[in-house]
């Protein structure tokens, strides 16, 4: 496998991504081999929160809402790895992860892991309830038709894009994300990201319905869920004409904040939608978003606090998994843009901040991530300052990319 040598050369060296590369291959080794048996996968780490400071990150003076498993663990919990089922929006992560790993090192034994964990999320492709498909389906099997070509992963993915598109509405033209909560119809910013799996749908099937619902679904985007300075409102409902209903937030400060990981979403999201494309429009979008990212985050490192709204201050939870959506699109961006200089200098800044002691995990610790410090859903005190799987995922992603550009 040529990436693979390739990149086992970088490996022996003492450099900064050598590091993480190791770092990150030793810790999903180590993750797959625990976690075996259980017809689970890795999350995230069971942690609590404190309400003065969630008030004081909201600029609230109370706060209620429904504590979940999530927000409260039992005492004999705390610390510990969480887990998360295939029907998770997560659920892909972790087998992309040991893909991204085993393309990055050739170790056969990540590639065992990488199928064994894929292969679980099986039943997936007869799922319909969320738009996370593109996520869980995309991440894990999607990597491993790249990596590991066969007919049958090929027909998951064309399953899950179908159910995908079940969730499309023609006079809204958009795909509904959630089947919960208050909201008439809610698409939120994240959505972008399962775009890819339906453009990838269309390539297998020579299909182009797959790509049309992609491509409205970009275009209503574009139009409804950014404000002037080119960031995004993370929830944007709309009624049945497809007029809007509300714009909120679910996972940021408030309705009128930039929640850190939806801007690193849409950047991602309108790259992929130009490497598709070849639409300019998306990739001057994508530009904007970048830009707009690059002059928002006021941290030294890049990494950037939560919500870009937040009180600024040495407690301020940082989101390690933004950081790393971000790197990961902005190298993408680089390749493309006229400008691309000043994206790729970006991202490898986040990337050595991100491989850096202050983020990348000690092997054998962070029970057995890879990312220390990101950010979950803060307003519902749920994984804040914990590792994330899909940190990890975007991270190696983006270390792959970075390594390609090399
Ligand atoms: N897609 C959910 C999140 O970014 O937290």
């Amino acid at each position: 496998m040529a990436a693979a040598a390739t990149i086992s050369c970088t490996q022996k060296g003492t450099d900064w991504i050598g590091n993480g590369i190791r770092t990150a291959a030793a810790q999903l080794e180590l993750t797959a081999e625990e976690v075996d048996g259980t017809g689970m996968l890795p999350r995230s780490i069971h942690e609590g929160y404190d309400m003065t400071d969630l008030c004081m990150q909201l600029g609230r003076d109370s706060l209620t809402f429904k504590d979940s498993l999530r927000a409260r663990p039992a005492a004999d919990k705390k610390g510990k790895r969480s887990l998360c089922g295939i029907y998770d929006w997560t659920s892909g992560f972790f087998p992309g992860s040991l893909w991204y790993a085993y393309e990055l090192t050739g170790d056969e034994k990540l590639k065992e892991e990488a199928v064994k964990f894929t292969n679980l999320l099986n039943p997936v492709r007869y799922y319909d309830g969320t738009h996370d498909l593109g996520f869980m389906i995309g991440c894990s099997y999607g990597n491993a038709l790249r990596l590991s070509p066969a007919d049958t992963i090929r027909n998951v993915i064309i399953e899950t894009a179908d159910n995908l598109i079940s969730r499309f509405d023609p006079e809204i033209g958009c795909i509904r994300s959630w089947d919960f909560g208050t909201w008439n119809f809610p698409v939120i910013i994240d959505n972008m990201m399962n775009l890819d799996l339906l453009f990838l749908a269309s390539r297998l099937t020579g299909d182009d319905k797959y790509k049309d619902i992609a491509i409205r679904h970009a275009d209503t985007t574009m139009k409804n869920h950014f404000r002037d300075d080119y960031t995004s409102w993370h929830v944007v409902s709309y009624n049945d004409d497809g007029t809007v209903e509300r714009r909120q937030t679910h996972q940021g400060k408030d309705d009128n904040s930039s929640w850190a990981r939806g801007q690193a979403w849409a950047v991602y999201g309108y790259t992929a939608c130009f490497r598709e494309t070849g639409d300019s429009t998306y990739l001057d979008f994508a530009e904007h978003i970048a830009d707009m990212i690059m002059s928002r985050v006021t941290t030294e490192d890049a990494i950037p606090y939560w919500d870009y709204d937040a009180p600024a201050g040495p407690d301020t939870p940082r989101d390690a998994s933004a950081a790393a959506v971000t790197a990961s699109g902005l190298l993408e961006l680089c390749t493309f843009a006229a400008d691309g200089r000043k994206y790729y200098d970006y991202a490898v800044k986040i990337l050595k901040s991100l491989s850096s002691p202050a983020y990348l995990a000690k092997v054998g610790e962070n029970e057995g991530f890879v990312l220390m410090h990101s950010t979950g859903s803060l307003p519902h005190g749920s994984e804040i300052d914990v590792p994330l799987n899909y940190a990890d995922y975007y991270y190696l992603e983006a270390m792959k990319r970075y390594l390609s550009l090399k």
